[in-house]
């Protein structure tokens, strides 16, 4: 398989990499930190292509797809995986500003551009990694589950206009990750999952071609809870 990932310099996109990579799939892998890129790719030489990029910024996404198309011949898997999400108690604009410059401008112009490729294609299969915060509004981080809550929303209509295709076999994922150990994370203690076990059931889910798999499994649990539970308890998390 040929595969492009958005954000894979670290945490549970650079476990994807590396373990489809270990599994012999080729794989480009975007971010903004080039040694990193540098580091993932001298691991396994022929496996990656390093693509510097920074999600933000939107008029250069359709080139990096392009170049992976260019690169592999095509591409049968994309991953938007690139995130950012701070702590924002005091509601700081500028936090605020990046987190919906990434997660929501940045995110939202490679699944566009992701879509339109497989539609070019007529086939291919189109993956976010959105949250179990999409699911509730976040006091400490408001932007963050706001932003994960839009892409959840998003990848609903992606999946959708899918379904309905009658000439293109576009698959649609939503990967909504309950908490797993990367520095996105930090701070956070209940139920998280060590990064390749996460990628590991990532990877699982992406095959079964899931329309929304929460990870680890148990996070469907939450989910569960989170979506019948009354609103007073809120106040209390
Ligand atoms: N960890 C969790 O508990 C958790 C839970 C639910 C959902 N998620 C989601 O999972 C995804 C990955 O997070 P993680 O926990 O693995 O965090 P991480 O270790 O901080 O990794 C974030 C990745 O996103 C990339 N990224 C961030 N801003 C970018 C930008 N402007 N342009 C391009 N790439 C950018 C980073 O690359 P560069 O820094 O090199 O640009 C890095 O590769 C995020 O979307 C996050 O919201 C995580």
């Amino acid at each position: 398989m040929n595969i492009l990932i958005f954000g894979a310099t670290s945490g549970i996109g650079q476990a994807l990499a590396k373990q489809y990579a270990n599994q012999g799939h080729r794989v480009a892998i975007t971010g903004r930190r080039q040694e990193k890129l540098d580091e993932i790719s001298a691991q396994l030489p022929g496996s990656y292509l390093p693509i510097r990029h920074d999600i933000r910024n939107t008029e250069q996404t359709d080139s990096v797809i392009m170049q992976a198309h260019q690169t592999f011949g095509s591409i049968d898997l994309i991953i938007v995986n690139a995130g950012i999400g701070k702590f924002n108690l005091e509601l700081d604009w500028p936090v605020c500003e990046s987190v919906i410059k990434t997660n929501v401008i940045g995110v939202t112009k490679a699944l566009t551009a992701g879509y339109n490729y497989f539609r070019q294609q007529h086939q291919g299969h189109l993956v976010n990694i959105s949250s179990v915060a999409s699911l509730l509004g976040g006091a400490a981080n408001p932007t963050y589950n706001a932003s994960k809550a839009y892409q959840a929303n998003f990848m609903e209509a992606l999946w959708i206009k899918a379904s309905k295709s009658k000439k293109n076999k576009i698959s649609v994922t939503d990967i909504r990750p309950g908490f797993v150990d990367t520095k996105l994370a930090q701070g956070e203690t209940f139920w998280k999952a060590d990064v390749e076990t996460a990628a590991r059931q990532i990877i699982k889910a992406i095959q079964k071609k899931k329309k929304i798999a929460y990870i680890t499994k148990r996070w469907a649990l939450v989910a569960w809870a989170i979506k019948r539970m009354p609103k007073f308890v809120l106040k209390k998390i």
